[in-house]
């Protein structure tokens, strides 16, 4: 029921991503200069909650454009309509709707959706995470230097010990390829299906990553938050990897040289 209800949603969401990709649609500016709202992230957005409404009526809802949606109840609904806004918005193919579902604050279940390479990953708690329903692991990668890593940058430039840019120009110094797709639900997705050995992100929010760790983890991968410690997506730092890499990325994020 929570299933069919999550991947119906994830479906309504990306139907309207497509309806609209490479079309005419109205950009409005949130905070920063680059951090756009397209008539998408809305339409996707509606399209979302009125699945959620019809099962679910008195599920708690946290929505990227819509904020909180309080109801007294033990399910919370944490959605993304578009992660990866900005390539949406440039006619650039990777994006997608994230959405997991919290039961009593643990994330049981997750679905990052990308319709333009038609990938569905799903993970449910203690289940596994799969792929278009084959089951995904994580790599097995077992030292940073020799792993191929995904990042993203806030619209805002953190200017701090070990910003995103010092841990980026440490590891580009040493060889090690680096990746920006620009959708931290999609680059959570590519760690756990093997893609990437590891994903860090310096300033994320709740929908961004709700999903994806929860999808991470059950692919046997490890997500944390910078001092190595359990992650939770209500704060800004993750590091996302196959496990095996996870305290050395853990120490180069934290200015160890390697
Ligand atoms: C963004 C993407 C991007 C990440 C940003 C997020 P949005 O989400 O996930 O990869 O670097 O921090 O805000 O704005 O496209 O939903
Ligand atoms: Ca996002
Ligand atoms: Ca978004």
């Amino acid at each position: 029921m929570l299933k069919h209800a999550l991947l119906k949603a994830t479906e309504a969401g990306a139907a309207e991503i497509k309806r609209f990709f490479n079309g005419d649609f109205k950009i409005t500016n949130k905070e920063g200069i680059n951090n756009p709202v397209t008539e998408a992230d809305h339409a996707a957005e509606k399209a979302i909650f009125e699945v959620i409404r019809q099962e679910f009526p008195d599920h708690f809802i946290l929505s990227e454009e819509s904020g909180e949606i309080v109801m007294d109840s033990s399910y919370k609904w944490i959605i993304d309509p578009i992660d990866g806004t900005i390539n949406f918005a440039n006619g650039i193919p990777l994006c997608c709707v994230s959405i997991g579902i919290e039961y009593n604050g643990q994330m049981v279940m997750g679905a990052v959706y990308n319709p333009f390479l038609n990938e569905l990953f799903f993970a449910q708690h203690g289940f596994g995470a799969t792929l278009n329903d084959k089951i995904i692991h994580v790599s097995n990668k077992t030292e940073v230097i020799k792993s191929c890593l995904v990042t993203g940058f806030p619209y805002t430039y953190l200017d701090e010990p070990n910003g995103p840019l010092q841990v980026f120009e440490k590891l580009i110094r040493k060889g090690v390829p680096v990746r920006r797709l620009g959708s931290a639900a999609i680059d959570l997705c590519w760690v756990a299906a093997g893609r990437f050995d590891g994903f860090y992100e310096h300033k994320l929010n709740a929908w961004d990553s709700a999903a994806g760790f929860l999808i991470v983890e059950e692919a046997g991968g490890k997500v944390t938050d910078f001092k190595g410690d359990k992650y939770s997506p209500y704060q800004p730092h993750i590091i996302a990897t196959n496990g095996k890499i996870h305290d050395e990325l853990v120490a180069i994020v934290n200015g160890a040289e390697f």
